[in-house]
């Protein structure tokens, strides 16, 4: 395996890969990022992973600093996946002090993670992009986890004709239903056993799709009322939204729907989603 700060370093190790999947990540690796390694690994053969704790994504009152990190752990567990390659570029190497280019994905950004967190998707196309120049995959992973940041960056692909391949891997979960997250290790015990409500709360809509409902406000309200029920949740929002164009949804149809919501729960912001019909 190699660990490679440098994008000189990168451009010597690159054309030894034909087929190379990139899974870009924040570290503080659980399963959530392996399975997606393991999908790059059976798809390409060849499998880079970068860790980088992308500054321009964090908004100043944000948790930039707290950010979970462990290095050391994060490459044992590379190294068992036999990850061929490992970027941990330095602050300055990505972002040097002259550096004055974004990537700015329009609509798409506006609604949802982007209307809580303004400034965030920018930081994520631009890193994505700049990752994607820089090691040159064939291949890129991302998880259904976060599931805007799914559509952002396949826009992005698009829009920009960048030649890689953006494939979607489920979201993985703890077995009562959360979802893997770095940002669990914030929660205390008790917030943690709150978390599950998140989970508990999209499954209440799926019931109700799955017996029939397509009016999308039922969804929404019956997310609303699980979560109601747990005083330590603070819900930011709730979404029933149109999977392609997030916008948000009267009555379902055949293109299916996006449940989303964003909770906080005591010092954690939490995220989950699920696709209708049939998807993880
Ligand atoms: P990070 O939160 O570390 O996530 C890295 C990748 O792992 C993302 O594609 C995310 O969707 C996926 N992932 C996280 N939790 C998952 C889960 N429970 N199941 C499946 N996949 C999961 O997302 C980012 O980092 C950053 O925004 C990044 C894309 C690296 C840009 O900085």
């Amino acid at each position: 395996m190699e660990i490679v700060e440098h994008i000189e370093a990168i451009r010597t190790l690159r054309p030894r890969f034909e087929r190379l999947g990139l899974v870009p990540t924040m570290g503080y690796l659980h399963e959530g990022h392996l399975s997606l390694i393991r999908r790059a690994r059976a798809d390409c053969g060849a499998v880079a992973v970068s860790i980088f704790v992308n500054p321009t994504q964090f908004a100043p009152h944000e948790d930039l600093a707290r950010y979970p990190r462990d290095l050391d752990h994060d490459l044992r567990l590379l190294r068992q996946e036999q990850v061929d390659l490992v970027f941990v570029p330095h602050n300055s190497i990505i972002y040097p002090p002259d550096f004055c280019t974004y990537v700015h994905v329009e609509q798409l950004t506006t609604m949802l993670e982007g209307r809580a967190r303004p400034g965030f998707f920018r930081g994520v196309a631009t890193v994505v992009c700049k990752l994607f120049n820089i090691i040159q995959p064939t291949h890129a992973y991302f998880g259904q986890k976060d599931a805007q940041q799914c559509v952002v960056v396949q826009q992005m692909v698009k829009d920009l004709n960048l030649p890689i391949q953006i494939i979607i891997g489920p979201t993985v979960r703890e077995p009562d239903g959360l979802a893997m997250s770095s940002r669990n290790a914030y929660l205390s015990p008790t917030e943690r056993t709150a978390a599950t409500t998140l989970y508990r709360a999209l499954q209440s809509a799926k019931e109700l799709y799955v017996a029939g409902e397509r009016n999308a406000e039922s969804l929404r309200q019956s997310i609303q009322r699980v979560l109601a029920a747990e005083p330590l949740a603070q819900p930011e929002y709730i979404s029933a939204a149109d999977p392609t164009t997030l916008d948000e949804l009267e009555t379902i149809d055949e293109r299916g729907v996006l449940l989303s919501l964003a909770v906080r729960i005591g010092p954690a912001r939490l995220i989950d989603n699920i696709l209708l019909p049939n998807k993880p």
